[in-house]
């Protein structure tokens, strides 16, 4: 499906079918729409572009007389002709027959219209899961970027493992956690979603299965997937995933490999119990099982630090361990972490120097100056303190509005409110019409595709007056729904 991010200006003095006309057709003679590409359905297309539905007819009926649109009912409307293909005598390539080819699977659509609804204006979004742009430190930024020209020697490539010096400081930083390890066995990656990217593509065979909680946010990527590997969930209780069922699908499914997000789980902020940790490296070991683990969420606990890593637990390797910035710090610096056994990080390097030649130096060096000017830990603290005000605010919020039509715990870190609605509802439906009222929100199928009852809600990302009014007006449309 096309992107359309412009709207006809209303008070222009073209009219709005013109305007339209006009820029449909310019998509389509800079070939930004290829032949066969698909336009929206034509009621989202005329809320897209803010105008009603005659407008929009007039305007497709326009292009269609001038055979650069075609459309048939149940078909939609689709590009048809480019002014060149006109005029050429040859027909032009069809690259939306390119489209479902390649080795990766589309995301959902419901990723794809969030990914593409958190840049609209003044859209309230209650489920994303980043820090606030209100938390950004901008002081401490500033100040590690006029320290950086010191330090910063050139910005070539890096070794393949990534900046020494960033090493040397995740070294450290690791060794507070429980994790001794030294700088070859650790790389630098373009963020957590990179490592998994890399394990999935360098290590497992093509028909893999993956043992992982269910819910999990590795629901919602398509990346394993995309690789024909299979997933099966495992049940969560009160401190963490259950042990019972993994030697099962061990054994019955010979699973390849386990994936857990330990801390502040996403979606449901469950943190593995110390004793849990124990038992499941302990069985791992036994049943012969790697482990990723997926520590992202590790530092922003909001009541006492989670109990130390499972890397930290075990000294044979069993575990790769996964850490970032993106979500204690800044997404946007494209910075994470993978620790392993040598030879296993050293296939990831090689895969990855083939993928793009390492991560941003520039970023390593601003990532590793956050760690060495100890500024990293003073700015958890600040983040800290500013989340806990959240996690009040959005649990007043739920208790005023939501007591009688949804359950939930409050999470002890992370951004998450895992909320269970005590009746099932479309959640397409609750999605679209919360859009519609500008609130976006993270309905529950995205981490667990059966579930109807469930939504990921996070206390991070909208203001506190915007948490306020978001959870309330939410609360409205879900008991609208549910009569
Ligand atoms: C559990 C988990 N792992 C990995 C990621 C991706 O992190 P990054 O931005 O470091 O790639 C996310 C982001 O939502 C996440 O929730």
């Amino acid at each position: 499906m096309l992107t359309i991010d412009w709207a006809p200006n209303h008070k222009d003095s073209m009219p709005l079918y013109r305007q339209i006309t006009e820029y449909i057709k310019n998509k389509i003679t800079l070939g930004e729409w290829p032949i066969h590409s698909k336009l929206p359905p034509q009621r989202r297309l005329a809320h897209i572009l803010q105008v009603n539905r005659s407008t929009l007819t007039i305007a497709l009926d326009e292009l269609i007389a001038d055979g650069l649109l075609e459309t048939r009912a149940g078909s939609g409307t689709w590009v048809a002709n480019n002014t060149w293909s006109v005029l050429a005598s040859t027909p032009t390539v069809n690259w939306n027959s390119y489209l479902d080819k390649g080795l990766y699977l589309p995301n959902l659509q419901i990723i794809q219209e969030i990914n593409q609804a958190e840049f609209k204006p003044n859209m309230i979004r209650l489920g994303t899961g980043e820090l606030s742009p209100e938390f950004f430190p901008r002081d401490m930024m500033s100040s590690i970027l006029r320290n950086l020209p010191e330090r910063i020697n050139s910005l070539g490539y890096e070794e393949p493992k990534g900046l020494l010096f960033l090493r040397q400081q995740i070294r450290i930083y690791l060794r507070s956690l429980g994790i001794d390890t030294s700088v070859s066995s650790i790389m630098i990656v373009s963020g957590a979603l990179q490592a998994l990217q890399l394990i999935c593509s360098s290590l497992l065979p093509k028909d893999s299965t993956i043992l992982l909680e269910k819910p999990s946010y590795l629901f919602s990527l398509k990346l394993f997937q995309s690789m024909n590997m299979q997933f099966s969930g495992i049940p969560l209780d009160k401190e963490g995933i259950e042990l019972t069922p993994i030697a099962f699908q061990k054994q019955h499914k010979n699973a390849n490999l386990l994936y857990t997000i330990p801390c502040f789980h996403n979606p449901t902020s469950i943190v593995m119990s110390k004793q849990r940790r124990r038992d499941l490296i302990h069985l791992c070991q036994q049943e012969q099982l790697p482990v990723i683990e997926d520590d992202v969420y590790r530092e922003l606990w909001l009541d006492s630090p989670p109990p130390m890593p499972l890397k930290a637990l075990e000294r044979e390797g069993l575990v790769l361990y996964i850490g970032s910035l993106s979500k204690s710090l800044s997404p946007g610096l494209r910075i994470g972490w993978i620790v392993g056994p040598e030879p296993v990080i050293e296939r990831l390097a090689d895969v990855k120097m083939q993928n793009d030649y390492g991560s941003s130096s520039l970023s390593q060096w601003t990532a590793a100056e956050w760690f060495a000017s100890g500024l990293y830990q003073q700015h958890l603290e600040e983040v800290r303190k500013a989340l806990r005000i959240r996690r009040e605010a959005a649990c007043k919020s739920l208790q005023t509005h939501f007591a009688d039509i949804a359950t939930w715990q409050v999470p002890t870190g992370g951004f998450y409110i895992w909320l269970s609605l005590t009746h099932p509802l479309s959640m397409q439906k609750l999605f679209n019409l919360a859009l519609n009222e500008g609130l976006l929100i993270h309905p529950g199928s995205i981490y667990d595709y059966l579930s109807n009852r469930h939504l990921r809600l996070s206390y991070s990302y909208a203001s506190l007056s915007e948490l306020k009014e978001g959870l309330y007006r939410l609360s409205v449309i879900i008991k609208t729904l549910k009569t």
